[in-house]
């Protein structure tokens, strides 16, 4: 872990806070013009304007970055991802380009399913090396803090594979990873029409071995219609929660099901996709404090319509945006593509959307005391634009402006 400097940032963009932010709390992102980070052991120590924080440091036991003309922000936080898999499917998105819809495809015996075949496939090595290169090109969009997700496995070995390959890779690469229990991703082959059957293999089989052996944080559904439905989703979730696991969903994507509902009666930390969420379902999470992450990278590439982030936030709701990066319905680990879908086809503004990408982002994997802000206490973890504002990541369209990357006070980018 280094000790760094980062002075003269002519606008130090901090984020502060250390829980998830809801309503116009997300419009305020805490810019401090001509600002000054100090990070030792990997830590930040002082925040604030260079002038004050030069007077009182040695600068030389740091490396030191002069941010001179440029923005800093805290490190990208991405809270749902599923980038552990083997083989692609880009013929697939040809398909959907000529007509044929997610769900079709799904039924027909592809997606989730053709994923599973190419990670039973792939050995473990495989994976950390696709792992490892995944990981790489996020670094590089600004992202510090990853979430990933199994769930192209589906049978005992190939989820405890993909859960293994994140621990390894958390050995071996600058990014943190928040690792989440997907087994109820889709119902495999063997239990075609016993979704019930399934969800209790994975509870007498998979589950005990996942906690026991400490292989994820969270436990996930895919609570959608023809996959897995609120009873089963309510039954696995609970379950999980009784054996200490934080609890995320897979909530109301194509068919509005109460998924919502259901992450607000069972306290899941977030609930995610959200497309079709109900006004009751949306107040129920605000209530209930949970995050609301947004993938509308995933609803552009499924040509669908976008949650609705403008009226979740305006009823209270702490919103996330991430990415979604998957071999299926989301192949992009784009963070400007994110921004550009979020502040010109959500509403939201390049203040909340930023939000949403660091300290609301960390509070969807529980995260907001260590990662997401810019505060004394907090990892090392920023990012220097190659330009003076931080408006400037949603205008230049598509395009990263992200010139550095620092990692617990190391420079990874
Ligand atoms: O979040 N919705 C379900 N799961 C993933 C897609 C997985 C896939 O298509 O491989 C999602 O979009
Ligand atoms: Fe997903």
């Amino acid at each position: 872990m280094g000790n760094m400097i980062i002075k003269n940032a002519n606008q130090l963009v901090t984020c502060s806070g250390f829980k998830g932010k809801t309503g116009k709390e997300m419009d305020d992102i805490h810019v401090i013009e001509n600002g000054a980070v100090v990070i030792e052991d990997g830590i930040i120590k002082k925040v604030g304007k260079t002038d004050e924080i030069m007077a009182n440091v040695d600068e030389s036991k740091y490396e030191v970055i002069d941010a001179t003309g440029k923005a800093v922000l805290p490190g990208f936080v991405d809270s749902h991802t599923h980038f552990v898999f083997g083989g692609y499917r880009e013929k697939e998105f040809d398909m959907r380009l000529r007509g044929c819809s997610y769900m079709e495809i799904m039924q027909a015996g592809g997606g989730i399913a053709n994923s599973t075949n190419g990670t039973l496939k792939a050995s473990k090595e495989d994976l950390i090396e696709l792992g490892k290169k995944r990981l790489d090109s996020m670094l590089k969009f600004g992202v510090t803090t990853v979430e990933g997700k199994s769930g192209y496995g589906l049978d005992f070995d190939t989820e405890i594979k993909q859960l293994e390959v994140m621990k390894e890779l958390e050995k071996i690469h600058p990014m943190d990873i928040s690792k989440t229990f997907l087994g109820a991703h889709a119902v495999p082959v063997g239990y075609k029409g016993r979704g019930e059957d399934f969800i209790d293999y994975i509870i007498e089989t998979v589950l005990p071995h996942v906690v026991e052996n400490d292989l994820a944080e969270f436990c996930d559904i895919f609570c959608e219609k023809n996959v897995f439905s609120v009873e089963e989703s309510r039954k696995l979730l609970n379950k999980a929660k009784e054996m200490g696991m934080k609890l995320k969903l897979h909530a109301d994507e194509i068919v509005h099901l109460g998924g919502a509902d259901l992450a607000a009666e069972v306290g899941a930390v977030s609930a995610d996709h959200l497309l079709q969420a109900s006004d009751e379902g949306i107040t129920k999470m605000a209530e209930a404090g949970v995050v609301a992450t947004l993938l509308p990278a995933t609803a552009f590439s499924l040509k669908e319509h976008y949650a609705r982030g403008r009226f979740m936030i305006d009823n209270g709701c702490a919103v996330a945006l991430a990415t979604d990066f998957n071999p299926g319905s989301c192949h992009t680990e784009s963070i400007p593509l994110l921004f550009a879908l979020s502040t010109l086809y959500m509403n939201m503004t390049i203040e909340e959307a930023i939000t949403a990408l660091t300290i609301n982002g960390a509070a969807a994997i529980d995260r907001a005391h260590e990662v997401g802000s810019i505060d004394e206490g907090k990892k090392g973890d920023l990012v220097i634009l190659e330009f003076p504002s931080y408006k400037f990541i949603p205008y230049h369209i598509g395009v990263n402006t992200v010139e550095k990357v620092i990692k617990g006070g190391k420079l990874v980018v």
